[in-house]
């Protein structure tokens, strides 16, 4: 599968079309943005281990019986991906306070929840990825009732499945967002990434984080995050 035409270039990823209309090829880059694109850099080998994790996690959850976009990784950085119209809605789960979560409702990170919570924000860039609820995003036509209730369902099944699997890696999966699309045919699957860029991760013995929060917040050790976070991934240890 060779790319053709560059279809669409986003912060972390370009997307490229194919010969075959129905499927597109993802290329993942180092480039990082947080704050809507305000603070920008690059973090080595990001591109690598998105790739590479995203994938096997979109693997493991087609098995656990969440649909995806993923059909086959061609090499380090590209990833053959079936063509969606995505769903703009950005899907946000959590089990633990964190980021924008305990800066809105005025609480220290680390508070476990007894239930996880889902909320969702506008994929806008013009406006700042605006917070919105179901019904706002039935009023926008963003989505239908029934998109809606299979999108929130598949997300609390990819955090039971992830949550699990990223403890027995002595990893807690304190958040993360997911995005949707659309098949030509209607059906819904997960795509976009599964990654540091889009998950919290802490180490579960020293609380460190492994994961995109170093970069946002000027912590150091980005790449080495990235690496010991891909490490446990691919090792299962
Ligand atoms: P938040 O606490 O900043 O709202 O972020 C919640 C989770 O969503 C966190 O794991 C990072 C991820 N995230 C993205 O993937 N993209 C974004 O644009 C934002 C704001 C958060």
């Amino acid at each position: 599968m060779e790319k053709t035409v560059q279809l669409y270039e986003g912060k972390a990823k370009k997307v490229y079309a194919t010969a075959d209309e129905t499927l597109c090829i993802v290329s993942y880059k180092d480039d990082a943005t947080a704050f809507n694109g305000v603070k920008k850099g690059t973090i080595a080998g990001k591109g690598v281990v998105n790739n590479r994790m995203t994938n096997m996690l979109m693997q493991l959850l087609e098995q656990q019986g969440v649909p995806t976009h993923f059909v086959e990784e061609i090499n380090e950085r590209d990833t053959v991906v079936k063509r969606v119209k995505i769903v703009p809605l950005e899907v946000i789960i959590r089990n633990v306070s964190a980021g924008s979560f305990a800066k809105h409702y005025g609480v220290e990170e680390g508070i476990v929840f007894d239930e996880p919570t889902i909320e969702f924000s506008y994929k806008n860039d013009d406006l700042g990825d605006p917070l919105l609820n179901s019904y706002h995003a039935l009023a926008l036509k963003l989505a239908t009732k029934e998109e809606i209730e299979l999108i929130k369902k598949y997300s609390f099944k990819v955090n039971e499945v992830l949550k699990a699997y990223f403890l027995k890696l002595g990893v807690r999966l304190i958040d993360f967002k997911l995005e949707f699309g659309k098949l030509n045919d209607g059906t819904i699957v997960l795509a976009d990434e599964i990654s540091p860029d889009t998950c919290r991760f802490w180490d579960a013995k020293t609380g460190e984080k492994l994961d995109k929060d170093r970069f946002r917040r000027d912590m150091g050790g980005v790449e080495d995050a990235y690496k010991e976070i891909f490490k446990r991934v691919t090792t299962g240890e």
